[in-house]
């Protein structure tokens, strides 16, 4: 895998510090609050760091994934709005902080966060490692990194469903885009 990455952005060592420290200021926020968390991590991509920040976390929480399609196959645009939400758990009452990988247009997390809000939680708020200069800033309320606007690949994020156990954050050399 190696080969195939440009430059790496985030060693492991760099992401593991920097996901303690989202979990203290999550555990800030939800620590004080009524009432029960569920995480909802948007899977596939989200599956790495929701491990690595759950078990960071001092709090009595659930787990509900939700699965989204937004990029079939090998593309890297968004294409057709196939967006195919499927919710395990039950969220009525609950707060809960949805979790992704990487946020860069924000329609997923539009998308999820529309579909949530129809469970009737307490509370919705959103957690992703990456976001991406495109973004809508205030669609993320706790974000890891902000990176440059590239395809990056690694720690859960894929490319045709390659590369999520590589375990840095690297950019995907072009001419295999
Ligand atoms: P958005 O809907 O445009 O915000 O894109 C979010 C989703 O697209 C994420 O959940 C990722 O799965 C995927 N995505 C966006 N940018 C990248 C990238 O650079 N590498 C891998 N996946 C990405
Ligand atoms: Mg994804």
């Amino acid at each position: 895998m190696e080969a195939e990455i440009e430059r790496v952005l985030l060693r492991r060592e760099q992401i593991a510090a920097r996901v303690r420290s989202m979990a203290a200021e999550i555990a800030d926020v939800y620590a004080p609050l009524d009432g029960g968390l569920t995480l909802v991590p948007i899977l596939s991509g989200a599956i790495i760091f929701l491990a690595d920040l759950i078990r960071e976390l001092p709090l009595k929480l659930k787990i509900a994934v939700v699965q989204v399609s937004t990029y079939p196959g090998a593309s890297t645009k968004p294409g057709d709005p196939r967006v195919l939400i499927e919710l395990n758990g039950h969220l009525r009452g609950r707060h809960v902080l949805i979790v992704d990988d990487i946020l860069d247009t924000g329609r997923t997390l539009q998308c999820v966060q529309a579909r949530l809000a129809a469970e009737s939680p307490a509370s919705i708020r959103t957690a992703v490692l990456l976001r991406k200069p495109n973004a809508d800033a205030a669609l993320a309320d706790f974000v890891g990194f902000d990176i440059e606007d590239r395809f990056v690949v690694g720690y859960g994020l894929d490319y045709d469903d390659h590369y999520r156990n590589y375990p840095h954050i690297g950019v995907l050399r072009g001419e295999l885009l």
